[in-house]
This record gives C-alpha cells, sequence and structure tokens, in this order.
C-alpha cells in the first residue's frame, strides 16, 4: 500500500510517499524557516501563504522522487491538527481536492500521532506496550501506547512545551532563530556550569518549564550567564534531566516493553544520547530529520489508521486544537 502523506501544520509544507507504514519512498520538505527569521518566529499569515504557494510543487516533487503515478496510491493522509488553522486549511484542502479528484480515501491525521508513528519508518519494529515522549515546539506529552490507536495520557507540561522553552532560552541568548537548533549547536562549545531549577512536580509526570526560562532570563538581566556555551548547555541540560527522569520513572511504573522518543525537540543531541545512556528499557529514536516536522510520518501513521478501517469523509475539517484521544487501556 502506497499513501501519499501532506503536512502544513506549521512552517514546513511537505509531501511524501511512503510503503506499507515502514518504507520511504520520497520525503520532499519546502522549509519556511528563512523566512519567519527575520521575525523570530513564526507568522501564521505569511506561514498560510507559503504553503499556498508551495503545496502542489511539493506534493508533484513527492510522486516524481518516489517514481509513482497517482493511480499507485492506495490512499491520501492529512495533518488536520493540531496546528495553524490558515497553514492546515492549505494541506486539507489540498488533499481533499487530490483524493476527490482520483476517487481515493482520504485519512485526516492527528499531527502528534503522526509524531510517534515517525518512529516506524526507522527500521526497527516497534514493540507493544510503549512509552512516548513527545517533545515538540507545541506539546510535551508522555503518553502510553497499548497497540495501534490505543493511548493514555501519563503526564503532559503546565506550561511551556519543551520546545518552546528552548526557543525562548534562545531568544534570551541571542542565538537566533530557530532556537532549539541554536542551543543544541551552541551547547557543544560549552559546560553546564550555571546552576537552574529543575521542575520534578513529584507525584505526577507532568513538566512545567516556565520556571527554568525565567530564571534564565534573571541570570541574563544581571549579566551573570557567562559564556553563550556554557548558557545553553545549562539550560539543555536541566530540560534534559527532567525530561529523561521522568520518562524512565514513567516506563517503571508502567511496565513497558519500549521508550520511543518523537517530535522535534528530539532531534537534540545531548537528548538522545542521555536518554538512551539512562534507560534500562530498549530506546527508539527515528533519525533528526524525521523527529522535525515532515509529512512520511503522516503517511505513515496514514497507513495504520488505514489498517484499521479508517476513512475520513471529504467534510473533514481542520481541527486547529485536536487532541489524541484517550482510551483507556488494561494495566
Ligand atoms: O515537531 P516540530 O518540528 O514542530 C512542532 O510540531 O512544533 O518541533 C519544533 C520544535 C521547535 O521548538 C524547535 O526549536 C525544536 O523543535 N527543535 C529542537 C531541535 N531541533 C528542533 N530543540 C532542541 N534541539 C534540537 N536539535
Ligand atoms: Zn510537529
Amino acid at each position: 500500500m502506497k499513501v501519499l502523506g501532506i503536512e502544513s501544520s506549521c512552517d514546513e509544507t511537505a509531501a511524501a510517499v511512503v510503503e506499507d507504514g515502514r518504507r520511504i519512498l520520497s520525503n520532499e520538505i519546502a522549509s519556511q524557516i528563512e523566512i519567519h527569521a527575520r521575525y523570530g518566529g513564526v507568522v501564521p499569515e505569511v506561514a498560510s501563504r507559503q504553503h499556498l504557494l508551495a503545496v502542489i510543487p511539493t506534493i508533484r516533487q513527492a510522486l516524481d522522487k518516489a517514481s509513482t503515478d497517482w493511480t499507485e496510491l492506495t490512499a491520501v493522509a492529512v495533518t488536520h491538527g493540531p496546528g495553524l488553522a490558515g497553514s492546515l486549511l492549505v494541506g486539507v484542502s489540498a488533499a481533499k481536492s487530490l483524493a476527490f479528484a482520483w476517487k481515493k480515501p482520504l485519512a485526516g491525521i492527528n499531527h502528534l500521532e503522526a509524531h510517534i508513528y515517525a518512529n516506524w519508518l526507522a527500521g526497527v519494529e516497534p514493540e507493544f506496550p510503549l512509552l512516548c515522549l513527545i517533545v515538540s515546539g507545541g506539546h510535551t506529552d508522555l503518553i502510553l501506547m497499548g497497540g495501534h490507536g490505543q493511548y493514555s495520557q501519563l503526564g503532559r507540561t503546565r506550561d511551556d512545551a519543551a520546545g518552546e522553552a528552548f526557543d525562548k532560552a534562545a531568544r534570551i541568548l541571542n542565538l537566533g532563530y530557530p532556537g532549539g537548533p541554536a542551543i543544541d549547536r551552541a551547547a557543544k562549545d560549552g559546560k553546564p556550569t550555571l546552576e537552574l531549577p529543575h521542575s520534578w512536580l513529584p507525584g505526577t509526570f507532568d513538566f512545567s518549564f516556565s520556571g527554568l526560562k525565567t530564571a534564565l532570563y534573571r541570570l541574563s538581566e544581571e549579566g551573570r550567564t557567562g559564556t553563550a556555551g556554557d548558557a545553553a548547555a545549562s539550560f539543555q541540560e536541566a530540560v534534559v534531566e527532567v525530561l529523561v527522569g521522568k520518562t524512565i520513572a514513567a516506563a517503571r511504573v508502567c511496565g513497558v516493553k519500549q521508550i520511543l522518543l518523537s517530535g522535534g525537540v528530539a532531534a537534540n543531541r545531548r537528548l538522545r544520547e542521555k536518554l538512551k545512556q539512562a534507560s534500562p528499557f530498549p530506546v527508539l529514536i527515528p533519525p533528526p530529520v524525521l523527529c522535525t516536522d515532515n509529512a512520511a510520518m503522516v503517511a505513515a501513521c496514514g497507513y495504520f489508521r488505514l489498517c484499521q478501517g479508517h476513512i475520513d469523509s471529504l467534510d473533514m475539517d481542520v481541527i486547529p486544537d485536536l487532541q489524541l484521544i484517550s482510551k483507556a487501556i488494561a494495566r
């Protein structure tokens, strides 16, 4: 089964063709990073206009690179939430038009679920039950996955998402945009010498990063952050220690077989290294290009949704605040 995936929830226009939910035939990404960099963040109106310009050429490129004619496609999968409404609309409208014209089934995909399914593209078949840590620009979620489509939420951030915290810290330290990769790079030449608060929120699997960000801001106002490398390394270490500590604690409580890491922050070198070092459970992490937003993960997720008999009608809409539906699973 070849599925065309389309992703436009934020600032990447992406299209991909994936076979049987596991084999990437093409994975095209038109990034808007340079356009938004001058504003220091994503400007929603600018993003949707760029999606409009890029969506059809990117889909065409994905089909060409996969040497796949539309007649060979089994279905079209598209992110329909969560994300920026105007951006989501472009991908969803394109997907609906193509599904209608080509007479192919349509699958609306939850962007967070797609991030989880990036792990099916990395060559090692994940085994249930799994603990998923999703760390992106808008989410920090600990999710227990009992089987395909079976999720229960163990914890989430109570304020800033991990990626958002990285982006704000980079702004405080004048490291540029996008902040996560900038901190990752700067931290390579630094040592975690600053004492920064760690918010453990005992008795829960929730996270909080706003106190850490404020502490960094105060030190910066007082001119006490030291070198940019040391400040970046200290901030990164504080985020990573909490993410890794709480993830391993949750995995122990739930008795999972594996831990899956996904979302843009999963591209962070220190997080990848420390989780693998510290975890007594096998850890699966997709290659960095499949951690940040892409359409291969949407196509992979679409395949498994379709295998469960899930097809959307052409009146499917964008849902900017779409949640990952929780289903209680037996423990
Ligand atoms: O998943 P993603 O591409 O988009 C959303 O769904 O939000 O995640 C983007 C986030 C941004 O906050 C970005 O700064 C962060 O992921 N990020 C990183 C790294 N690469 C991207 N954070 C830390 N280290 C990185 N190497
Ligand atoms: Zn994402």
